[in-house]
């Protein structure tokens, strides 16, 4: 049992208290005296405690209304009251409200100790209870995935399939739209679970320090190397490796990495000994691969290697049903978290949300049901501030309603043209006439625009 749990006191009867503290202090709990239920709630709602105990006749309110109280801020906090023999009927109401057990007075501390650590090892059990709850549900893994459009749900069962394998995955998706989530779910599906799975950037760091995280360093392998480090790979023994915004890898890495998923084999950099590792490999992007193979800036050897399995997950907009579905499941969410009152999101405001682009698909969903939460004075969400463009998106984009193609800035010209035309192509159907009108061009200059960059 910890005996560090925090123990709050009210009651008025200044002996009481004294006596009551210093059992407990003695046994090696945190206690905190209050002698009235004002000051004890104010206690509590400012510092928390694990266990609550508290007279049932206080000056101010009783002891019924303190617990009432601390049950609101804090369900899941376990009380006992205390009380004379000639209110045990109120003790009894006590425990109804939730409270663990009464004591009579006048206190006996054998009875006290019992009494106190019986309930806070309720507590720690509810507690555990919970924590493996929580666990069974990311262990269930796919219920994380929220969605029951025919893509998620023909996605999941590709999931289904796959993650007890270990295959690797590519996962390709615009931002927001859940690739992360993929990655963890098929992990959490895997036999690998038990093991960590390892997650890294290739987009955040540069070159050479993205190369040491990966495969680790030795004492002086580069200056400032003043000791060792085992890299991702080495820690996702046994487990599963995911390398985020892979076709951010330089080409040099791609080499390296490649060789590594071939043979198994690699070196710390800075040393010469092979390591050897049994790691499961997910990685994920928002770049058309194939079209960055085209440009030479993705080796397609390494691709064929990471992309066994591919897995597509569609814009939030192509998948308007799981609309409704991921925005209760937010609002359920944080309304708990937030501690808000909010049950449910009127039709038009649901209305609202399908109509709209989402540029920043499920993520831009769950930050609006957080914003909308935050200022919620009422349990039904009636209006939705949906303004949001990211920064990035919005030079290219033709005005919030219609579709739009993220390029990040600093793409060369030729590309971003690539990209623009080939999706306005999509969006008008194959339709190279309407294509060209959009784009205000002839549609022969598109054609031979298009057709030289297809070479
Ligand atoms: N199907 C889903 N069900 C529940 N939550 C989801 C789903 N898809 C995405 N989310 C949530 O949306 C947010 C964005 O998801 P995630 O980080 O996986 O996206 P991503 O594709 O990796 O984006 P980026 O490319 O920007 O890294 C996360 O908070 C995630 O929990
Ligand atoms: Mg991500």
């Amino acid at each position: 049992m910890d005996t560090k749990a925090r123990i709050l006191i009210v009651d008025d009867e200044v002996e009481l208290r004294r006596a009551a503290e210093k059992i407990l202090a003695r046994e090696g709990y945190r206690v905190a005296t209050c002698a009235t239920a004002g000051d004890g709630l104010a206690h509590f709602e400012r510092e928390g405690a694990d266990l609550l105990i508290t007279d049932l006749m206080l000056p101010d309110q009783d002891g019924i209304a303190v617990l009432r109280r601390a049950k609101e801020l804090r369900p899941d906090i376990e009380a006992i009251v205390i009380t004379a023999h000639g209110s045990v009927e109120t003790a009894v109401e006590a425990m109804r409200l939730g409270a663990y057990d009464f004591i009579l007075k006048p206190l006996d501390r054998a009875v006290l100790l019992k009494t106190v650590t019986k309930a806070l090892e309720k507590q720690g059990l509810a507690a555990e209870n919970r924590a493996l709850r929580e666990q069974l549900q990311q262990r269930h893994g796919e219920d994380a995935l929220v969605g029951n459009s025919p893509a998620m749900l023909a996605t999941k069962k590709l999931i289904r399939q796959i993650a007890p394998t270990d295959v690797s995955v590519l996962i390709q998706g615009e931002s927001g739209t859940g690739k992360e989530v993929v990655a963890d779910v098929i992990h959490a599906l895997s036999q690998r679970h038990a093991q960590p799975i390892v997650k890294i950037s290739c987009a955040a760091i540069p070159e050479t320090l993205l190369e040491s995280e990966l495969f680790g360093y030795e004492r002086g392998a580069f200056t400032g190397a003043t000791g060792s480090k085992p890299g991702k790979f080495e820690a996702a023994h046994g487990g599963t490796l995911f390398l985020d915004e892979i076709a951010e890898m330089s080409p040099a890495l791609q080499a390296k990495l490649l060789r590594v998923l071939q043979d198994g084999r690699f070196q710390r950099l800075g040393s010469n000994k092979d390591l050897h590792v049994d790691v499961r490999v997910i990685s994920a992007t928002h770049v058309d691969i194939p079209a960055a193979i085209e440009q030479t800036k993705f080796r397609e050897d390494l691709y064929y290697r990471l992309n066994v399995i591919h897995v597509e997950l569609p814009p939030l907009r192509d998948r308007r049903e799981d609309i409704p579905l991921l925005a209760d499941h937010f609002l359920k969410k944080y309304a708990a978290r937030m501690q808000k009152n909010v049950a449910a999101i009127a039709p038009k405001a649901v209305e609202q949300l399908l109509a709209h682009h989402w540029p920043g698909n499920v993520r831009e969903l769950e930050n609006a049901i957080q914003r909308a939460l935050a200022v919620a004075t009422e349990q039904t969400i009636r209006n939705f501030q949906l303004l949001s463009l990211p920064a990035a998106a919005s030079s290219a984009a033709r005005g919030p309603a219609g579709p739009m193609v993220a390029i990040p800035l600093g793409t060369p010209l030729e590309e971003a043209e690539h990209q623009i035309v080939t999706e306005t192509l999509k969006q008008c159907g194959g339709n190279k006439e309407k294509a060209a009108k959009l784009l205000g061009v002839s549609s022969r200059t598109l054609y031979r625009r298009f057709a030289a960059k297809r070479g």
